[in-house]
């Protein structure tokens, strides 16, 4: 099993401790609910560093009022034997009091500007500031030399990236390619919000992001138009899409240049009781 720690002095003494010895140590921040692509963060942290260290916690300032912060599935036995089987060093899973002492609403907030509040920050406001918060207390206690997260949240990939270059924390931010089904559906623990015809319908999201990269890649440029379609088809397969947008790599705005060569199409769709966000780079870099 991976040492317990639900205190911040015991993660900055370990990590001091390894440090001394001349270890590499490797950061997963997780809610816990672990699945497969947890486990490949896991892995991928492996070949950065000597040790690794995850921490489960569900973050209350992530979470809009309607939203599942008190469903949130907490599953710790069966994540610590989930990290024990691809042999994590450490585990930290702290409390709220240890987390926000003085309590959620009285924290200081940590906000990156204008991205946090374009698609899932319009849909969800403050979620990103939830999330900014409290990578940056996360990052302050464990003090990785890496720090390892998932690209299927790609704009919150961005937005840490942005925070760690804009305050000057010393880590290396590490993008772990998105895990899925063989259906193509990304693995999130949110899927176990669906049922199974629903599971399976999900799948046509990936669907849809794969023809829009054939159409992008093949010359096509009529982005609205494109992503209008998009939603029109979701809404034709029962989904309350969020957002469908192709965007510019370097800031998440919609592209709207032809010549440009890089781009991310967001999208985030509810179904069912789950809400689905996923995303596809396409680069054209190579290829002119
Ligand atoms: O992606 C997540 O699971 C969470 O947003 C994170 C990064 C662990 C912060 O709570």
């Amino acid at each position: 099993m991976p040492v317990l720690f639900d205190q911040l002095e015991q993660v900055s003494e370990q990590v001091a401790a390894w440090k001394q010895q001349g270890l590499r140590v490797a950061f997963v921040p997780t809610m816990g609910n672990l699945h497969k692509g947890h486990l490949q963060l896991c892995n991928t942290a492996q070949k950065h560093a000597d040790k690794v260290i995850v921490s489960i916690y569900v973050n209350p300032l992530q979470f809009g009022e309607n939203e599942d912060y008190a469903s949130y599935p907490r599953t710790l036995e069966a994540d610590q034997n989930a990290l024990k089987s691809v042999g994590v060093d450490a585990l930290f899973c702290p409390n709220e009091a240890v987390m926000y002492a003085d309590g959620v609403a009285a924290s200081t907030t940590v906000s990156v500007p204008k991205v946090a509040e374009l698609w899932c920050g319009a849909s969800r406001p403050g979620h990103f500031t939830g999330v900014t918060t409290v990578v940056c207390k996360l990052l302050n206690i464990v003090q990785p030399d890496v720090a390892l997260f998932g690209e299927k949240d790609y704009q919150q990939l961005y937005i840490i990236r942005r925070m760690v270059h804009d305050l000057f924390i010393p880590v290396k931010i590490i993008g772990v390619p998105t895990q899925r089904e063989e259906s193509g559906l990304a693995l999130s623990s949110r899927n176990q919000y669906l049922n199974k015809e629903e599971r399976q319908r999900a799948a046509f999201i990936h669907e849809l992001l794969m023809e829009n990269k054939a159409q992008l890649t093949s010359g096509q440029r009529n982005f609205r138009e494109m992503e209008q379609n998009a939603v029109e088809m979701l809404e034709k397969r029962g989904f309350r899409p969020d957002y469908y947008a192709i965007c510019r790599v370097q800031d998440l705005q919609l592209a709207t240049d032809p010549a440009e060569t890089e781009w991310v199409i967001l999208v985030a769709a509810h179904l069912g009781a789950a809400r689905l966000i996923d995303n596809c780079v396409i680069s054209l870099r190579n290829a002119v």
